[in-house]
This record gives structure tokens, C-alpha cells and sequence, in this order.
């Protein structure tokens, strides 16, 4: 059951693991800091809970997460346990069972020393990589067949639906000013491709006014080092936006500061997280970049319906970066607190 819009938000804070538990408190700071009238709540769910219950999520949360107008989401992950099944049981089915089909991550560039590129027009770094974030090739489906053998078959099946497929490409268009760019590999993957085209071009139809190009996966990797400022909107598979989207991220500063939301526009669910995962190589010791996590809350209130104070975070969150009170991974030099200070500060002046 979704609250009325009148009550305060209730948000399901779940840091998890590492870095995430480093990142998620400093999106917080921020939020408050701009004034956010959210209810926060923070679920036990990371690798501990998860050793010591065998759930990765478990029930009475789980029922809790459903009913939260928005969730809050570090990474997971932990050398101690097996990565697949547990960000399966977290992450994934949190995406596939609250049918979350949009994975929106942008890429802006705030400030050209950000950038590893050497062009003008690296500038002008401002895109939207739309994900399919329900099918494709993470569905977990397939098999493998005589294994530990020499003889072994693995089988991945890449699962792509009617609906799936025209939904996200509506959601794309819906989401762009100027192009919108359909990526795949219809080329060599002729049956999940065919359909990909099939209906980006009955979606492209229905909207005259928005300009249409379509790029295999190789091609748009290239395209996106040759001149990233040429892209608006890109809509993609789940694999392909999983690595583009690395990619753009580098493009903007790195994994440090790579927001994401996953939503449904149909239902208003909602969850959001830094692209990052859990950073094991240098988690606790305040070190990590918090402006992912920061900027992910900001996709979350303007989800909620607060654009003003969504423009604002990302605002200060510009303003702190150019000058240079930031982590390190970013040429500053400030602790994971201070970074999520020097946003906060500018939101309360
Ligand atoms: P990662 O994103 O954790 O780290 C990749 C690189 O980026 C590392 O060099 C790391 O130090 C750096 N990095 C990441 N976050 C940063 C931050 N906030 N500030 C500065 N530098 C940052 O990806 P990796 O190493 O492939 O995976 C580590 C663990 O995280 C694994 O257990 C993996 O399964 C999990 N993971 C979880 C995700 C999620 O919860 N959405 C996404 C990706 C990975
Ligand atoms: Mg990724």
C-alpha cells in the first residue's frame, strides 16, 4: 500500500556493506541539510545479517521495503560470501520483484579537470543512460550442463520481452530533449536485437519530434571516447547499460561520484544508489567519494516531487567539487565526512 502524497515520505535506508555504509549517512547529512522533510529508516541488511540468517533479505523486511514511499540504497557485496547469490537476493530482486524497469544513469561532467578526455567539447559531458533493469541477460536463467568437466555446457539465456523492450524505449523518449539513441547488438544477436528494432522503430513513430539514432554496442563505446558530448539520451539492454554506464562514469570523474536510480514510473517505486559497489580496496578508511550517494538522493527527491531541492543538492554538490573540497579520487583532499560536509554547508547558507 502507497502512503497518501500529503504524509511525510517514509524512506527505507539500506547502507549494506563497505563503502555504502561510508556514502549512504552523508546523502542523509545532505538531504536534511536542504531542508527534506523525510522520514528516514534504516533496515538491517548487509552480509552480517545475511551470515548470520541465511536471508538475504529477511521477511518482516522485505514487507517493509514494499511499503516505503522510497529506498535509499548503498552496494553490496563481501569477500566473505558468494557475490552472485547475495546481490541476487538483495539488489536484484529488489529491482525484478518491485519491477523497477528503469535504470536512469546520468552522466554531467561538473568540472572539465574532471574529465580523462582532451577535447572541447568534453564540456559539454550531460547525458542519460536509460537501462532496461528487469531482463536481459541478469534474469538468472540457463544452466550449466556436465559441469566440472571437460565436457561442460553453460548456458546464459538473455530474456527479452514485448513489454519489457517497449516500455523502457517509451520511458527513454519521454526522458529526452534533443536525441535519443538506441544501443544494441542486433547485428550478431539477431533474435533479442530483432525484436529491440522491431520496436524502436513502432516507439521512434510515435514521436515525429525527437530525433532518432541507433548504434551498435561497439560503435557507441567508441563514439562515447570520440566525443561524449554528442548524446542526450541512450536506451540499452541491462548489459550494455551496465558497462556503458562505467564508461560515462569515468567520463565525469570516475566511480566516485556515478548516481543511479532504479524506478517504476507506473507504480512511483523507487530505489536509488551510487553505481559504485562496496570498494573493498579502500573502504573504512574514510576515504570514499560520498557524491554518488549524495547525488543519487537527489534523483530520489526529485522522484518524490521536490525538483527545486533536487536542483539545489546537485547545485552545491557542482559548487563544493569546482572548489576542490572533495575526496581525493576527485583531486581534493577531504574525508568522506567533509565531503558530504562541504555540500551540506552549502545548502544551509
Ligand atoms: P567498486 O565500484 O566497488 O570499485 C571499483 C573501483 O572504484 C575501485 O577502485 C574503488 O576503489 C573505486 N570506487 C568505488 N566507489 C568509490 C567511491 N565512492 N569513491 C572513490 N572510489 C570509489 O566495484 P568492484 O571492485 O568491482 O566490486 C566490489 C564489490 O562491490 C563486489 O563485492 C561487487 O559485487 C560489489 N558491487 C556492488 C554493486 C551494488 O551494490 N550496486 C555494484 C558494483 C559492485
Ligand atoms: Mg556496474
Amino acid at each position: 500500500m502507497r502512503r497518501k502524497p500529503h504524509l511525510r515520505k517514509h524512506i527505507a535506508v539500506l547502507p549494506c556493506d563497505g563503502a555504502g555504509k561510508e556514502v549512504v549517512p552523508e546523502a542523509i547529512k545532505v538531504l536534511r541539510a536542504a531542508g527534506a522533510d523525510l522520514e528516514f529508516q534504516e533496515y538491517d541488511v548487509n552480509a552480517d545479517q545475511y551470515m548470520r540468517s541465511g536471508q538475504p533479505i529477511p521477511p518482516d523486511v522485505w514487507n517493509d521495503l514494499q511499503k516505503a514511499d522510497a529506498i535509499l540504497f548503498g552496494a553490496v557485496g563481501d569477500p566473505r560470501i558468494d557475490d552472485s547469490t547475495y546481490l541476487a537476493g538483495v539488489l536484484l530482486r529488489l529491482r525484478f520483484e518491485l519491477d523497477l524497469y528503469v535504470n536512469l544513469r546520468p552522466a554531467k561532467l561538473y568540472d572539465d579537470r574532471l574529465s580523462p578526455l582532451r577535447r572541447e567539447e568534453r564540456r559539454m559531458v550531460d547525458m542519460l543512460i536509460v537501462r532496461e533493469n528487469t531482463e536481459g541477460l541478469y534474469v538468472g536463467m540457463g544452466g550449466r550442463f556436465k559441469k566440472g568437466t571437460e565436457q561442460e555446457v553453460a548456458i546464459q539465456e538473455d530474456l527479452n520481452t514485448y513489454l519489457g523492450v517497449t516500455r523502457i524505449i517509451e520511458y527513454a523518449f519521454g526522458a529526452a530533449k534533443g536525441e535519443v539513441v538506441m544501443v544494441d547488438k542486433s547485428n550478431a544477436m539477431t533474435h533479442a536485437g530483432g525484436l529491440w528494432q522491431q520496436q524502436w522503430k513502432a516507439v521512434a513513430k510515435k514521436h515525429p519530434n525527437i530525433k532518432t539514432r541507433h548504434l551498435y554496442v561497439d560503435a557507441a563505446a567508441m563514439q562515447l571516447v570520440r566525443d561524449p558530448s554528442q548524446f542526450d539520451v541512450i536506451v540499452t539492454g541491462n548489459l550494455f547499460g551496465d558497462i556503458l554506464s562505467d564508461l560515462t562514469a569515468e567520463l565525469i570523474g570516475g566511480m566516485g561520484i556515478a548516481p543511479s536510480a532504479n524506478i517504476n514510473p507506473k507504480t512511483g517505486r523507487g530505489l536509488f544508489e551510487p553505481v559504485h559497489g562496496t570498494a573493498p580496496d579502500i573502504a573504512g578508511r574514510g576515504v570514499v567519494n560520498p557524491v554518488g550517494a549524495i547525488l543519487s538522493a537527489s534523483m530520489m527527491v526529485k522522484h518524490l516531487g521536490y525538483t527545486e531541492m533536487a536542483n539545489a543538492i546537485e547545485g552545491a554538490v557542482e559548487s563544493a567539487i569546482r572548489a576542490g573540497e572533495c575526496t581525493r579520487d576527485i583531486g581534493g583532499d577531504l574525508s568522506t565526512s567533509q565531503a558530504g560536509d562541504a555540500v551540506a554547508k552549502r545548502l544551509k547558507d
